[in-house]
């Protein structure tokens, strides 16, 4: 059975984003894959973090990736910080990559915004992401297409290491999905949908309101030309919606634009209100459930042994290649 890895940040609430980019496939995979799914909480602290807020969100990523249907069961859920070998690994890495590939990472561009005196981790979060990977022999990476960058790095890592000292890591894979791989801003069709952009109207979270969700599709930004068509270049709002609609309803893109031939805008951001928050009101139901049981506690313990099982092997291989230890 092939292995499947992936993170997400424990920062703020998640979005439609998230969920249509990544947590969708993560609930996908785990029928047929062995899935580790893991709240990277060491990722966050690249930026300063209130310790209290970190735990109770680190808690609540964990109980969303409940909600949207991961199964303890089937799937390992741990919290990053709870398995040392990440941090281990980061470090073997780390000597294993140069300044220059880093330094060419958009996300570290655009988090860092170019200040020489850039916090460091921000500058090696990509290592430890790497990291993350390669401890658990993982085979494929389900994420967004913003990640498919560090992806990239990680592949370069895992051959060059696999190179020098003879075969220690599996090359992963990114894996992304068709419809939402992307998911734009609502009110700047040209961005990414984000957790930190400051217009709470620009997303909607997966814990938001019906009425929330109502304002922010109705109110999101289109043009004037009147007809539901995808075409990103002049057509980027009605594109991202139809994506988000495709996304939840499971409808072709072609299918959309054949539906909705002759009718308004208006008519089809109402539809979409509701496609959406048919989608999330169970999320919301359910997390609220998980949130603060102990059924979420054992999940994760019971998460975090499981991993370092398959992690300590790995850590001991790679330790033997490189000679550490006696
Ligand atoms: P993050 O919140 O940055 O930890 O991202 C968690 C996961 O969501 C990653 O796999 C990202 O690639 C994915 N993601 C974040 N923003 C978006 C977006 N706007 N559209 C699609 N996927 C996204
Ligand atoms: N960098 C990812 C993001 O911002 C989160 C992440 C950390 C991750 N480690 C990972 C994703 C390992 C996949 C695999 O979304």
């Amino acid at each position: 059975m092939k292995r499947v890895f992936s993170g997400v940040q424990p920062t703020g609430n998640l979005h439609i984003g998230n969920y249509l980019g990544a947590l969708k496939q993560f609930v996908e995979l785990q029928e047929d894959h062995e899935c580790i799914y893991c709240v990277v909480d060491m990722h966050s602290i690249t930026v300063p973090q209130d310790p209290k807020e970190l735990k109770q969100h680190t808690l609540d990523i964990a109980a969303l990736y409940m909600a949207v249907g991961v199964d303890p069961k089937k799937s390992i859920i741990f919290a990053q910080s709870t398995v040392p070998g990440h941090a281990e690994l980061n470090w073997i890495l780390t000597c294993n990559s140069y300044t220059g590939e880093l330094s060419r990472m958009t996300q570290y561009k655009q988090k860092s915004h170019g200040a020489e005196s850039a916090p460091t981790g921000l500058f090696m979060y990509p290592v430890l992401m790497a990291a993350d990977i390669l401890l658990y022999d993982t085979d494929i990476v389900p994420v967004g297409n913003d990640q498919k960058q560090h992806i990239e790095l990680t592949r370069d890592l895992a051959i060059r290491v696999n190179n020098k000292y003879g075969e220690t890591f599996v090359v992963p894979e990114g894996r992304f999905m068709k419809a939402g791989a992307r998911v734009m801003a609502l009110d700047d069709p040209t961005a990414k949908m984000s957790k930190s952009a400051p217009n709470e109207m620009s997303r909607i979270s997966l814990l938001d309101e019906p009425s929330k969700i109502k304002k922010a599709i109705m109110r999101s930004t289109t043009d004037s030309d009147g007809v539901i068509r995808f075409d990103i270049d002049n057509k980027p709002g009605i594109s991202n919606l139809l994506s988000i609609y495709s996304a939840f309803s499971g409808k072709t893109i072609e299918q959309l634009e054949k539906d909705y031939e002759g009718s308004g805008y208006g008519q089809f951001k109402k539809d979409l209100v509701e496609v959406t928050v048919d989608a999330l009101s169970p999320i919301r139901e359910r997390f609220l459930e998980i949130r603060g049981s102990q059924e979420l506690i054992d999940a994760m313990k019971n998460g975090t042994e499981r991993a370092n099982a398959i992690a300590e092997p790995v850590i001991k291989r790679v330790k033997d290649r490189f000679g550490l230890g006696i």
